[in-house]
């Protein structure tokens, strides 16, 4: 079994709250009695993408498990590189792979620079073909990205989704090895399906995003008041995906009912 833990939307500002709220969920991974093999941060690491939010994000992020991460729209590329990875400036899409065992982990950059919503650019396909095809042949693989590539009724990010889904969804379905695709962007955590594969969106540790059926705008959109929550995917022997969603409580654990 592989277990991957997923955060997204860490939304680093500068505010004491975004912070402590992933220290807490780094805090609670790090003392799971089976801890797990990767954690994967699926962007919006920041939340307007100055240097001094991903050194931030730099610090509180620090474990001994991997972890990996792409960017959202909130993010700044150059910043990212140079703040977040320790790499060269450069605006070109940041796209990643990682083994984990015998899975793969393709993380891909949807990001558009200045743009709320999302796009895989034409250099992004070409690596994901190449990378695709240096990846073993029996699988498993991930894909992640930031934006969701199909509506998720949402009022507020299925305006600013993924754009040409279909050449997205002709990889994922014409490729037996890919078991899923994960993303960030709902600030919920949802599960659906996309090009006949499981499709799940990390809820944030930031805040909630409503519904279809709770959005009210423009007042009624973002909920502070939850605590922070992630996904936790286990990839078993028959490569299947299964995802189990986790609120960690910022009053930490409680052992017996409250009384
Ligand atoms: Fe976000
Ligand atoms: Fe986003």
């Amino acid at each position: 079994m592989i277990l991957a833990a997923q955060l997204s939307d860490t939304h680093f500002d500068l505010t004491p709250r975004n912070t402590e709220r992933v220290e807490r969920v780094m805090a609670y991974l790090a003392d799971l009695p089976r801890r797990p093999d990767v954690i994967l941060v699926t962007g919006d690491i920041t939340d307007s993408g100055k240097p001094e939010q991903y050194a931030e994000a730099r610090l509180a992020l620090q474990a001994d498990i991997p972890l990996y991460l792409l960017p959202g729209n909130h993010d700044d590329r150059v910043a990212f590189r140079t703040d977040l990875l320790g790499e060269p400036a450069s605006t070109a899409p940041i796209n990643s792979v990682h083994r984990v065992g015998p899975l793969t982990v393709i993380m891909l950059d949807s990001s558009i620079p200045g743009e709320p919503s999302g796009l895989l650019a034409e250099e992004t396909y070409d690596w994901l073909r190449a990378t695709l095809a240096d990846a073993p042949p029996e699988g498993p693989i991930l894909l992640a990205l930031h934006h969701p590539p199909k509506p998720v009724a949402s009022p507020v990010v299925d305006v600013i989704a993924l754009a040409e889904p279909s050449r997205l969804a002709a990889v994922v379905a014409g490729d037996p090895r890919i078991l899923g695709v994960l993303t960030g962007h709902a600030h919920s955590p949802i599960a659906t399906v996309f090009a006949g594969k499981p499709m799940i969106c990390c809820p944030s540790t930031a805040s909630v995003l409503g519904g279809a059926w709770e959005v009210t705008l423009p007042h009624k959109v973002m909920d502070y008041a939850p605590d922070p929550a992630i996904a936790l995917h286990v990839i078993d022997e028959t490569h299947t995906l299964t995802t189990h969603f986790r609120t960690v409580a910022m009053g930490g654990w409680l052992a017996e009912p409250p009384v």
